[in-house]
């Protein structure tokens, strides 16, 4: 099965969906690591467009973040990073390619998948999606920097602006405990999958 995690910076995406993937004995897919990868990229490489390396780097992802063999893992976590990152995904051909690779891996095996535009274009047909919120003040505090700006561009993008899917299951994580968030999820995940807990 398919859970897509979508929402925005801070309202606890990468630690909700590590732990539904485990609890569900899924693969997790982190599609803002591979954003982050061609920011990264990008400033180190201002002689080629965003597009021209998100179409020539070798991403690997998994415990360690890897581009073209070398581990970015901490890299590509820089504020600086963070912010190129939501520049170099406003562009088109930068989602496509890296959307192209998102689907390729998500075609075998059970997946939760997060980011900003999984259940809207990456795999519409997720058995699951779930838009994560929170108040600014507890997102900008979880992350440590604000998140404002990232926010504001990340939603009002063109291509694929951040929002929910229409059939999206929306939790407001502002007062819960990650546990409790985590829960939610395998349960809905559960009841998705036919009453099974199984993936
Ligand atoms: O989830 P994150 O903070 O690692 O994402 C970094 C940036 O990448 C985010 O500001 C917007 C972009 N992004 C995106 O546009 N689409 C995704 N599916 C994931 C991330």
């Amino acid at each position: 099965m398919i859970v897509a995690v979508d929402g925005p910076a801070g309202a606890g995406k990468s630690s909700v969906s590590r732990l539904v993937a485990a609890r569900l004995q899924a693969r997790y897919l982190d599609s803002g690591a591979m954003y982050r990868c061609v920011a990264l990229a990008s400033l180190e490489d201002p002689d080629h467009t965003p597009a021209e390396l998100a179409a020539s780097i070798q991403i690997e992802l998994g415990s360690r973040v890897r581009i073209d063999g070398r581990d970015v893992s901490a890299a590509i976590r820089r504020a600086e990073v963070s912010a190129r990152a939501s520049e170099v995904a406003t562009d088109p051909d930068v989602r496509a390619a890296l959307v192209a690779q998102q689907r390729e891996l998500l075609a075998t095996g059970d997946w939760v998948a997060e980011g900003r535009d999984i259940g809207t274009v990456v795999a519409p047909h997720a058995d699951l999606k779930i838009f994560l919120t929170g108040s600014p003040a507890e997102r900008a505090r979880r992350r440590g920097e604000p998140v404002n700006e990232r926010d504001v561009r990340d939603r009002t993008r063109v291509h694929s602006p951040l929002q929910a899917a229409p059939d999206a299951t929306v939790i407001d994580t502002t007062d819960l405990s990650l546990e409790q968030v985590v829960e939610r999820v395998v349960e809905l995940a559960a009841t998705a999958n036919g009453g099974s807990q199984d993936a």
